[in-house]
């Protein structure tokens, strides 16, 4: 085309009507070939064509890569965005800069604002939203290859997508380990202490006592094998949707360019971000609000009342089922690491004043025993290690560890609380206490807390009441 119209524009007779009519002839000629040539690419990289080629069933292979901003209308904010981002409001953790809730380093100093923020995330407490229900839409017609998401709050799953769909690529809450000696847990062993505010504790292997951390991925850790799949996946998807994502962080960010050139790839998010920024030829972009621009692309695919009616549905059994878990049972639970720890701790502390200030056996409440693994090992050698005669002498007066008093009001409402103490106290001893060797306390010491003088002074002193009432009467 170009040395076509330069030997135009050299000719003599530009200038004369005739010319310039054949000129304008050509270059309407010329209008009509670009337009067309450039129609057979704006058709590829246009949402038009998306569209199209889902309702017809071109794509087979879509894979979705997910973000923060997916979940963001279902009431969890996401890290990045200025002002309304957790990275922004993350003062109240007390922490140096936002991503020490994401370090190990950080953590294993201290655990504490990493718990704090995943209480408010666990899941359970939020339900998925239409852009959630969309990646369902392309599950349920058959041609969803994969989830990739980056979200911790499992909405996907709640969302009905199962479980060889999704790849969590920077883990979840599902499963937890211990940092020490790796023990593996489910997401119900720590969830208690979560709620709690309780760091949870180690306590399937003895003497450990390290810090259980749910499996999310922190900075500088492994992405789960899982995460490999996208070797496979990108390469051979047909269409690859980026939701609600910066694509900051690697290398996540990375597989966005795994899939081929040829494949169209659909930006849904409030900005460009990643190697959108210098687009390929076949990217398409919906920039603004993403419940917004999901729906209309839902209304576009004829498939928004199919989506919101399923929505609805799924989202009411699910808050059916979250009404249906009694608030109470969880607080019931006795046996977590952190409790088990606190009873022993109070317990020999109570030993121990018991045992200096050489006065009479309290008398105290048992602890409720849910099941007889209630006490671990690694409880039982903290007991024996401090004070082995004294368990012996608890065990032979049928006296009982103290209550905490978190306990007592979940003790009262128990039904186990209503079986005898004493089965309590045998379940504790023999089940319990009795593998663990500990040494016979000399003669003497038998005798001498057997020898116990009780003068109405110590009584005095030991009844706030008594003592009052006395006061008062003199
Ligand atoms: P970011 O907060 O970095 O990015 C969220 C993106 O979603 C931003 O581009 C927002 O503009 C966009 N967005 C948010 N709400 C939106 C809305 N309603 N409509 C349209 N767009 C919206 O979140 P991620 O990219 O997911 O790591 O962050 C990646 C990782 O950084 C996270 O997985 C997290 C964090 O460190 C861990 O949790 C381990």
């Amino acid at each position: 085309f170009m040395s076509r119209k330069s030997s135009q524009i050299r000719s003599p007779h530009n200038i004369a009507r005739r010319n310039l009519n054949d000129l304008s002839n050509r270059l309407s000629k010329v209008e009509i070939t670009t337009k067309n040539v450039r129609n057979s690419s704006t058709k590829k990289n246009s949402l038009d064509y998306f569209i199209e080629s889902i309702k017809k069933g071109q794509f087979k292979r879509v894979v979705v890569l997910a973000g923060a901003g997916i979940s963001t209308a279902s009431g969890i904010p996401d890290f990045r965005t200025a002002g309304t981002g957790l990275y922004d409001n993350l003062q109240r953790y007390n922490i140096p800069y936002p991503e020490a809730i994401f370090e190990l380093n950080y953590f294993n100093r201290n655990p504490k604002p990493f718990f704090d923020l995943a209480k408010e995330l666990y899941p359970g407490k939020y339900f998925p939203n239409i852009n959630h229900y969309f990646i369902r839409y392309l599950y349920d017609k058959n041609i969803l290859r994969r989830v990739y998401t980056q979200n911790i709050d499992g909405l996907e799953r709640m969302a009905g997508i199962p479980n060889d769909k999704i790849v969590e690529a920077h883990g979840t809450f599902q499963s937890a380990a211990c940092q020490r000696c790796r023990q593996k847990y489910q997401c119900e062993d720590i969830h208690q202490d979560i709620f709690d505010d309780k760091i949870p504790i180690c306590w399937k292997t003895s003497r450990c006592n390290g810090i259980i951390k749910p499996d999310i991925v922190f900075f500088g850790e492994d992405l789960p094998s899982r995460f490999q799949l996208y070797q496979q996946d990108l390469p051979s998807s047909d269409c690859c949707i980026v939701m609600g994502t910066s694509l900051a962080v690697y290398p996540f960010a990375d597989i966005v360019d795994s899939a081929a050139r040829s494949t169209i790839r659909l930006l849904i998010n409030r900005q460009l971000v990643g190697t959108f920024l210098s687009p390929r030829p076949y990217d398409v972009t919906l920039i603004g609000d993403l419940e917004i621009n999901t729906k209309q692309l839902l209304t576009k695919l004829d498939a928004l009342d199919y989506v919101l009616e399923l929505m609805n549905k799924e989202n009411a059994l699910h808050k059916q089922h979250q009404l249906n878990i009694p608030k109470s049972a969880p607080i019931a639970r006795t046996n977590t690491g952190y409790d088990r720890l606190k009873a022993a701790e109070t317990f020999l502390e109570q030993k121990r004043k018991f045992s200096t200030l050489n006065s009479h056996r309290q008398q105290v409440q048992f602890v409720t025993q849910p099941n007889t693994h209630a006490y671990n090992a690694s409880t039982k050698l903290m007991i024996e290690k401090h004070n082995n005669a004294l368990l012996f002498n608890r065990r032979r007066s049928k006296s009982a560890l103290p209550v905490p008093p978190s306990k007592q009001s979940s003790l009262s409402s128990s039904s186990s609380s209503s079986s005898s103490s004493s089965s309590l106290n045998s379940s504790l001893s023999e089940c319990e206490l009795m593998p663990f060797s500990f040494k016979r306390p000399p003669d003497n010491k038998t005798q001498a807390t057997r020898q116990i003088i009780v003068t109405p002074a110590t009584k005095l002193k030991r009844n706030p009441l008594l003592n009052a009432t006395l006061r008062a009467a003199l």
